[in-house]
């Protein structure tokens, strides 16, 4: 029976009798024996992977201190292998190219394809032996822009089987987004496809890609081959909308197809080359280049304070063991089990656990195409049904937004599969993580809330199904390898309970090794804030129990009437209010507090925004935290300003917090139109 009690959450659910860590006494002697002896347990970790020369050098070398040189961290020295020799050739050589490595479910429910891992091999060492041909070697930059297609996992992999670096953009981004990073990365090559579509709507990618290989030869960046998927002859159009409005798609429909049905596509051909033309020619066997366990693997960009993306870049050998390790305990993975991760390849997520972690394990996956809400608000659950999905992982934003339309569209399928639910990306507000428990998990399920970051290449910190007892809303412990100390502004460390800065003492074999060719904007953005500590940039609680409360960043932090407050654990409670689906809150400056709150709600269906509303909202956020945490104001927000990635964008709410209409840049925006109606609404006496 799984026990409940008034906060804790016992991890007897369906994985406890045979999980690979099934008490917290087993938990605590693995944690100290990462700690005390990191060599004896990675070690004996690595020997499950293949490695073509052994470690020569010391196995685990750092220096986290700006005061004492440069920073740098090296894992298994000398040692030699290949990331995408472990995820396919192991396992077929094993006897295991029959099993199914993904399960593709497209954006329309009528689109579906079975991936085996010897299947996924052959097409790997074709698009690598395209690479090769085209003069792409080792060290070579290669800029990846396409959507959750299986030619997405063969890229990556076809990179990394030659020794090259993918530099993967997000599908969502714009022309200039991908031109910048392309520049950065000075990429010589790009793959795509020619479009997709997400939900209803149409995203061309070969025309973005287009405009961006102009800006990039602008710039004088010679790109020797834009290598394009043929996506759109193979996959379902929309729907005409039900309701008798035309979707977004129908226009769409106009403007990019030609009379009869096919995708129209601009052709260079000095350049762009079809990717099924060149694929079919290929050879299917294509030699790893045997690489150097610290030889880069990849860079992904993520937002900076100062506006300029940073190219974070992970190695081989440490990527390898930690993205594996963090898979198989976090989730509990066993084989038999069907594993669906949301996530798009794009971001950290969908590297390490759509791509990497998941095929390290030899498991079978769901790629999945579409958005959670087309054809249907129920088709992640029609989909976990579908293919008796066991460990599923999301993100609160996705959470929240499913919560809005009730129980009833989970309730509608059979849901019994599931064992372990896990989220990323953001704090999770304990209505969230009840709801995910209880209805879509149905009371029967381990939550695991795994709190990491694109620099940190793996979970850091994590509950284990069936050995950690949760709390809704904590992260709980540090993962293995992973030494988790909080500071005060001082650099104090706080023993015990008590809020501060989230850093970590030494490196796990995941960590990110530079800022691609700026190792200096590395040590100031992790390393100078602290010495010798790696700085999360989050603020995190320890409670009486030791467990871990990442509160959010530090720059959503505020300081009310001198009381350290996150904006994050104001959210929470505002979202327990039945009548709030999501709720962002920000800092204004206020003459007497020092700072104020000031909140966006947006509310469930059915409700209106009022005063006596209004009134309710600020006594439960000063029943939750306290009187001092009132906020001052309250504004409605019909929805708020998400990059694509789902991350709130909480500069442009200062802004509108403030009356200042100096938004910056908002084209990141999944819907910039957001921002005007925000201000729009803002209340007559703020
Ligand atoms: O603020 C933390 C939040 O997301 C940040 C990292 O974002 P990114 O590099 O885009 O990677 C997202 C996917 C790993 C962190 O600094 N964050 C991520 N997961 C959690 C979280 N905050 C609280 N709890 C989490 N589980």
């Amino acid at each position: 029976m799984p026990m409940e009690t008034a906060n804790m959450f016992n991890p007897a659910s369906k994985v406890s009798k045979i999980s690979h860590c099934s008490s917290m006494e087993q938990y605590k002697q693995m944690h100290a024996k990462s700690l005390k002896d990191p060599e004896a347990f990675w070690g004996e970790i690595s020997k499950e992977f293949h490695f073509e020369e052994k470690v020569k050098g010391k196995f685990l070398d750092y220096n986290f201190d700006t005061t004492k040189g440069k920073i740098f961290v090296r894992w298994l020295e000398g040692a030699k292998t290949n990331i995408c020799y472990n995820c396919l050739d192991r396992h077929v050589l094993a006897g295991k190219g029959d099993q199914v490595a993904f399960y593709w479910e497209g954006n329309d429910p009528a689109d579906a394809e079975v991936v085996t891992y010897g299947e996924l091999l052959k097409d790997v060492c074709r698009v690598a032996n395209v690479l090769k041909a085209k003069g792409v070697a080792k060290g070579d930059r290669v800029a990846i822009y396409m959507p959750m297609v299986k030619q997405l996992v063969v890229a990556m992999l076809a990179v990394a089987r030659i020794g090259a670096v993918h530099s993967i953009v997000f599908g969502g981004y714009s022309a200039d987004s991908l031109a910048d990073r392309m520049m950065d990365a000075q990429a010589s090559v790009l793959i795509t496809a020619d479009a997709v579509w997400r939900g209803p709507k149409l995203i061309a990618l070969k025309e973005i890609a287009d405009d961006a290989l102009k800006l990039c030869s602008a710039k004088d960046l010679k790109v020797k081959m834009n290598l394009v998927v043929q996506h759109m002859n193979k996959v379902t159009a929309p729907q005409p909308a039900s309701n008798g409005t035309a979707a977004n798609g129908n226009v769409a429909k106009k403007t990019h197809f030609d009379d009869k049905g096919n995708f129209k596509v601009n052709w260079d051909p000095l350049v762009d080359v079809w990717w099924h033309e060149a694929v079919s020619a290929a050879s299917s066997e294509c030699d790893p280049v045997w690489m150097d366990t610290e030889d880069p693997l990849f860079m992904l960009y993520t937002s900076g304070s100062t506006g300029k993306p940073k190219g974070v870049q992970h190695t081989i050998g440490g990527y390898m063991l930690y993205t594996a390790t963090t898979f198989k305990y976090s989730f509990d993975y066993h084989q038999g089990d069907v594993y669906f991760c949301t996530a798009d390849i794009g971001w950290i997520t969908g590297h390490s656990y759509v791509t990497y972690g998941p095929l390290l394990n030899g498991a079978t996956s769901v790629l999945f195409e579409g958005v959670p809400t087309y054809p249907h608000t129920g088709r992640f659950w029609e989909i976990i049904e579908k293919y008796k999905v066991s460990k599923f992982y999301t993100a609160p934003t996705a959470i929240r937004a499913l919560m809005k339309f009730g129980d009833e569209p989970v309730k509608k399928y059979d849901l019994s599969s599931l064992a372990v639910l896990g989220s990323v990306g953001e704090p999770i507000n304990p209505e969230a993580w009840l709801w995910y428990y209880r209805v879509v998990g149905d009371s029967n399920v381990s939550i695991v809330d795994t709190f990491w970051q694109t620099e940190t290449g793996g979970h850091v910190i994590t509950p284990l199904p069936g050995a950690t007892p949760c709390k809704p809303g904590s992260a709980c412990f540090p993962f293995f390898g992973v030494d988790v100390a909080l500071l005060d502004e001082e650099g104090r460390e706080i023993k015990g309970e008590g809020e501060g800065y989230l850093v970590f003492r030494r490196p796990w074999p995941g960590i990110m090794r530079t800022v691609y060719g700026n190792h200096e904007r590395f040590e100031t953005t992790y390393f100078k804030k602290f010495s010798g500590f790696y700085c999360t940039g989050d603020g995190a609680r320890r409670d009486s129990d030791g467990y871990i409360w990442v509160t959010g960043r530090i720059d959503d932090m505020l300081n009310v009437s001198g009381h350290l407050l996150s904006t994050a654990q104001v959210e929470s409670s505002l979202v327990e209010h039945p009548s709030v689906a999501e709720a962002a809150a920000v800092a204004r400056p206020h003459s007497i507090k020092g700072e104020c709150l000031y909140c966006f709600v947006t509310l469930t269906e059915g409700n209106t925004f009022e005063d006596k509303l209004v009134a309710e909202l600020k006594n439960k956020v000063r029943s939750k935290i306290g009187a001092f945490a009132s906020p001052d104001f309250i504004q409605l927000a019909p929805g708020l300003p998400k990059t694509r990635s789902g991350k709130i964008m909480r500069r442009v709410l200062r802004k509108i917090a403030v009356g200042d209409k100096d938004f910056g840049d908002i084209s990141t925006l999944a819907d910039p139109s957001i921002v005007e109606k925000l201000f729009e609404l803002r209340p007559k006496e703020s």
